[in-house]
């Protein structure tokens, strides 16, 4: 199985971790306030975050009362960030691919990820693993690109503009044929994978899993008036799915 680790790139890393520490960005304007609505109460738990990046998340899930937080990512960059910006004594961060979960010999309350399944090549063994890894139960919320935004081969504006740069509508491609898409996002050559809708929803079921609530990210008129560079084309389809499955036994 392909393990892309394109975060470890420097110049992807900067530019990434610009973005990221931008006030107006999509993970702490859209992504993040959604995830973290989704979220049973932490008080207690065990959680995996996985593709924990620079730590964020893992470090609001500490403070939100997690007993402990093992956050798990493939690059070793994101994890250095993590380390030094945010540290707690209940958060362990591990080099780890999320292919290779199945090494871990633990089980857990609550598995959560932010925006790292769109790097799977095979889904349905993902969320197999992460069934096995969770205790009777427990809960696994997670986000990542919406399949209406993964329906895109870079060749073109994700939008069709007015003459005045005003985006009218989305451009999508292909979004019957699931698979590797290879783009420019940050640097050339990012990899992702394209599924339908259907295919998440049929691979969440059959992992064995209970889906409690799904979610299409969106932002607050206020919000898109405001940044329209940034936040204008998000009216016409959602950057983002979340979902919120359960273990039952
Ligand atoms: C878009 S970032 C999201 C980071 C973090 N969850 C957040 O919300 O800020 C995606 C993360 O997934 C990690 N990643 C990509 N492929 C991975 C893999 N195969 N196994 C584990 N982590 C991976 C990347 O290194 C990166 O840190």
């Amino acid at each position: 199985m392909a393990k892309q680790n394109i975060y470890d790139n420097e110049v992807f890393f900067e530019n990434f971790q610009k973005i990221r520490e931008s006030k107006i960005n999509f993970n702490d304007c859209i992504e993040t306030p959604i995830l973290l609505s989704m979220l049973p109460d932490l008080r207690g738990k065990e959680i995996l975050d996985i593709g924990c990046g620079m730590g964020q998340h893992a470090k609001q899930y500490s403070d939100m009362g997690a007993a402990s937080v093992l956050g798990i990512d493939i690059s070793e960059k994101m994890l250095e960030y993590a380390r030094a910006h945010n540290k707690a004594h209940n958060i362990t961060y591990q080099q780890m691919a999320m292919e290779d979960i199945y090494l871990i010999d633990r089980r857990f309350d609550l598995v959560t990820s932010s925006l790292a399944f769109d790097y799977a090549e095979d889904f349905d063994a993902l969320l197999k693993d992460i069934y096995t890894l969770m205790k009777e139960d427990a809960q696994l919320v997670f986000s990542m690109s919406h399949p209406m935004a993964t329906a895109y081969d870079g060749t073109y504006d994700r939008f069709t503009r007015s003459e005045s740069g005003e985006r009218l509508y989305a451009n999508i491609n292909n979004y019957l044929l699931e698979g590797r898409r290879k783009i420019k996002w940050v640097l050339d050559g990012y990899e992702l994978y394209h599924r339908t809708f259907s295919s998440l929803l049929n691979s969440i079921i059959k992992a064995g899993f209970t889906l409690e609530e799904c979610r299409e990210s969106r932002i607050s008129d206020e919000m898109r008036m405001q940044y329209p560079d940034v936040f204008g084309g998000t009216v016409h389809r959602p950057d983002f799915v979340f979902f919120r499955c359960k273990k039952w036994v």
